[in-house]
């Protein structure tokens, strides 16, 4: 893979002309330079609005903002992790609130009242979810998890994986779609990635399609892929679905990075699984997600075990039970109760401004931060930023990850650039976001010096991935993340290149290195 990206794996220091180097090959983007300083905001926010008339014409966002999302100016905050989390609005807390503050509920595995009064909500927000995300309820079971992850693992722990079928998924998985080639491998299916490729990190079509032939039809096939990459933000092209049922297979798309901004279609796209967390799309409540499931695909799942809630019967003498073959024999215990209904509550907020509104909106604001990131240069020319990703809105969202290099063409420390965001209340990402395979292929990692990581008496962390990495290769293995969604406006993005503009004609040593706590790289100590 790394041959995309390094033309030579024995010259690991970057190359003087910046073109390409050990650390990948340099985006060249072609905007002229531009300055973003904060004093010049209003007249940078006209030009934006005339090169963007679609993305508030009437002043919605503005008064969304004011209104349900106000908190983020209050507390000066400029929020650029999305695809992390999601935020709510202040309406949503409201109902919810309200809520509880009138309805008696109780667990709702009963016929009492104040049960039968919590199944209602429930139902109905699952009936929500279905409509929200066009699954007809005749064709799709909506199951309440606890997260994507949840509704991840449901289809890897009950996929009948088993010798002579495959598991096939792309490079570019969460942790929690790699985590399911555990399952395929336990049940003796093969697993395939299908590569992704630099610079853009898109699929290599001809290699999946090629993958996908390769199955025995007869026995069972899953593959999984993101709708969108959690790392560089690529929508990858859904009528893979079709090509993948006309081949034999069943697919799992991992909705979680692409619902939140984007319009999903599930009786178009007809997936057999599809995997949703909720706080990404609205930010409260978090801990709920779903998987939604294709009814004539149900009877293909066979659960590993049984939990109060997912049985019609069960016997310790008679040493059986039987599975409800309806969404309860996926929900084990007492699912979040409380939590479900306001899940109906957020997506009709997210409907009440129209995810098609906020598509486009997310769309403006990657054009202009994408062209702005690659305008920014340094004097002697060489350009101040690296995507990982498109650097053009064609079939991605409103993610870019990109490293950040010095005028010789040296890559700053990502976590320092996270410290020092964090001074100016900028709230953004860095490391591997969970998706290792394209942080791989970013980076131009191969097979071989991945696998020396593993098979060691000791688990590795990956501050010390990165400290090794550093030291043999000379090579920093790390992103930082910027997502946009929901409640994004143009400060927020010009805050962003006010704040990249400052690494302008720096060096490395200038700017220096993060001070994080070696026990938990997550711990950010601010040395201001
Ligand atoms: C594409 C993708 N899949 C799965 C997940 C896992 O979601 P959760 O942590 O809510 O289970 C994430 C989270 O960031 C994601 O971005």
């Amino acid at each position: 893979m790394r041959h995309t990206l390094v033309p030579d794996p024995a010259t690991p220091k970057p190359s003087p002309d910046g073109g390409s180097s050990r650390l990948g090959r340099v985006v060249l983007m072609g905007s002229p330079a531009r300055v973003f300083v904060p004093d010049q905001l209003t007249r940078a926010a006209a030009d934006f609005a005339a090169r963007f008339p679609e993305f508030d014409p009437d002043g919605a966002l503005e008064r969304l903002r004011a209104t349900e999302y106000s908190r983020l100016d209050d507390h000066d905050q400029v929020y650029l992790d999305y695809t992390g989390g999601g935020q709510h609005a202040v309406s949503q807390v409201d109902a919810h609130v309200e809520l509880l503050r009138s309805r008696v509920l109780g667990n709702p595995h009963s016929a009492n009242p104040t049960s039968l009064a919590t199944t209602e909500l429930v139902e109905r927000a699952r009936a929500y979810v279905g409509e929200y995300f066009n699954a007809p309820h005749d064709d799709y079971l909506c199951v309440f998890t606890p997260n994507a992850s949840g509704a991840l693992r449901l289809v890897g722990e009950s996929y009948p994986f088993s010798p002579g079928g495959r598991f096939a998924l792309t490079f570019d998985n969460h942790n929690s779609v790699n985590g399911i080639r555990e399952f395929a491998r336990r049940g003796g299916a093969e697993v395939t990635y299908v590569p992704v490729v630099a610079p853009e990190l898109r699929l290599d079509r001809s290699a999946m399609t090629a993958a996908l032939r390769a199955a025995d039809r007869e026995q069972h096939n899953l593959l999984a892929f993101p709708a969108q990459s959690n790392f560089s933000g690529i929508q990858h092209p859904l009528d893979l679905v079709d090509e993948a049922h006309d081949l034999g297979w069943d697919v799992l798309v991992d909705m979680a990075a692409f619902a939140p901004t984007n319009r999903v279609d599930i009786a178009a796209v007809r997936p057999d699984f599809a995997a949703f967390s909720f706080y990404k799309l609205f930010g409260f409540p978090t801990g709920v997600g779903c998987l939604l499931v294709r009814r004539d695909r149900v009877a293909a799942l066979a659960r590993p075990w049984f939990a109060g809630g997912t049985i019609t019967i069960s016997s310790v003498q008679g040493d059986g039970h039987y599975l409800h073959d309806d969404e309860a024999g996926f929900e084990d215990g007492t699912i979040d109760y409380l939590s479900i209904p306001g899940v109906e509550i957020g997506l009709r907020h997210v409907a009440s401004i129209g995810i098609d509104v906020v598509h486009a909106r997310v769309a403006c604001l990657t054009a202009w931060l994408l062209d702005a990131l690659g305008s920014l240069r340094h004097r002697n020319g060489r350009p101040l930023v690296q995507v990982f990703g498109p650097t053009s809105t064609d079939a991605r969202g409103g993610t870019v990850s990109f490293i950040v290099r010095d005028p010789d063409g040296r890559p700053f420390d990502d976590r320092r650039v996270e410290e020092l965001a964090n001074r100016e209340n900028i709230s953004l990402r860095t490391g591997c976001f969970c998706n290792p395979g394209a942080g791989e292929i970013a980076h131009g990692l191969s097979a071989d010096e991945m696998r020396a990581f593993f098979g060691r008496d000791e688990a590795v962390s990956f501050l010390a991935l990165r400290g090794e990495m550093l030291e043999r290769y000379d090579l920093l293995v790390a992103a930082i993340r910027v997502s946009v969604g929901i409640a994004s406006n143009f400060t927020d993005v010009y805050r962003f290149m006010c704040f990249m503009q400052s690494f302008v004609d720096r060096t490395t040593d200038e700017v220096g290195r993060a001070e994080f706590s070696a026990a938990n790289c997550r711990i950010v100590r601010d040395s201001a």
